[in-house]
């Protein structure tokens, strides 16, 4: 990286919004941010009319949206088609190009999201057909793999359950901020989160990793998110300040806030987020015809929605 390059890589970071400190600026992006906010999934909705050729108007739709709530979803007529390379495309064409090969995924970099007995069986709870809770995907990553975006292709939903729950980082981040901002402080600690070593059938295959919930990106200023509710597999710092934050996220969570959208793809749509908060409920299987949805992780954010569209331009949507 270039002296210039740094230079303005740290200043985007100094003068982001999420920085502690940043009030002014923090209050003017929340105001753009919070004015005409989605009420409902329905209202993320974006119709794609040849899924394996999206149109301009159609993918700078998913953009907006995606600016305005870091999550969007789009509906093609592909129906049942089992055909990776719709979830592929509508990525690259959105700037997602560079997939996390995570241990699970197929050759190309794509999970195929269906129930598998070998791998539920040994503990891998995205292949079950058990309810999932809350989190972003990649938590565990090391901080050069951060997962910035994610995208659900649904081939074939459940015969029943299988639906998502979802919310924005950024209004987590909002509310908690307004509630208290030692809140977003205490989740900021590089050490706020940690992750114990992966030590399945007694080898270890990943070491411990410690980092914050919340991140800004040095280049963009954006808002990075990592979060599980998961109890088992992490250890919160014992601080009080962590304590009461995380109690406030849990609750949060659990609650019935209009934010949080509620989602079941029908086959043919898709997710695709800046790695927003989710969940899954539970799902049973249509023997002949199981779930099955294709994931792609990415290391990019989704191209054009920078937080600063929101202030800088027109923010309703
Ligand atoms: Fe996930």
């Amino acid at each position: 990286m270039s002296a210039a390059n740094k230079n303005a890589s740290t200043e985007a970071a100094a003068l982001s919004p999420f920085r502690p400190g940043n009030d002014d600026l923090y209050r003017r992006w929340r105001d753009a941010k919070l004015n005409t906010y989605p009420e409902s999934a329905e209202q993320l909705v974006v119709e794609i009319a040849d899924a394996n050729n999206p149109g301009a108007a159609e993918l700078s739709r998913i953009s907006q949206i995606c600016t305005k709530t870091n999550m969007a979803i789009y509906a093609t007529a592909a129906g049942d088609r089992e055909d990776r390379n719709i979830a592929r495309t509508i990525g690259a064409r959105l700037g997602l190009r560079h997939l996390d090969p995570n241990m699970l995924a197929d050759e190309d970099g794509i999970t195929s999201l269906t129930v598998v007995e070998g791998k539920s069986g040994r503990g891998y709870i995205p292949y079950s057909s058990h309810r999932l809770l809350w989190h972003t995907d990649g938590y565990y990553n090391l901080p050069e793999h951060k997962i910035r975006a994610m995208l659900l292709h649904c081939v074939r939903p459940a015969a029943e359950g299988g639906e998502n729950m979802l919310l924005d980082p950024e209004i987590a981040y909002i509310l908690m901020r307004e509630a208290d901002p030692a809140h977003v402080e205490a989740l900021m600690q590089p050490d706020a989160m940690t992750i114990p070593a992966n030590t399945e059938t007694g080898v270890e295959t990943r070491e411990a990793r410690s980092g914050p919930v919340f991140s800004i990106d040095t280049a963009t200023g954006d808002l990075h998110m990592r979060y599980t509710a998961r109890t088992r597999s992490i250890e919160w710092k014992q601080d009080d300040a962590t304590r009461a934050a995380v109690a406030f996220l849990e609750e949060l969570l659990e609650s019935q806030s209009p934010y949080i959208f509620r989602n079941r793809l029908s086959a043919g749509q898709g997710l695709i987020c800046n790695n927003v908060l989710h969940n899954r409920t539970a799902f049973a299987d249509n023997a002949s015809a199981p779930r099955l949805v294709y994931r792609a992780r990415y290391y990019e954010r989704i191209a054009e929605t920078e937080w600063k569209r929101l202030t800088d331009g027109d923010n309703q949507l």
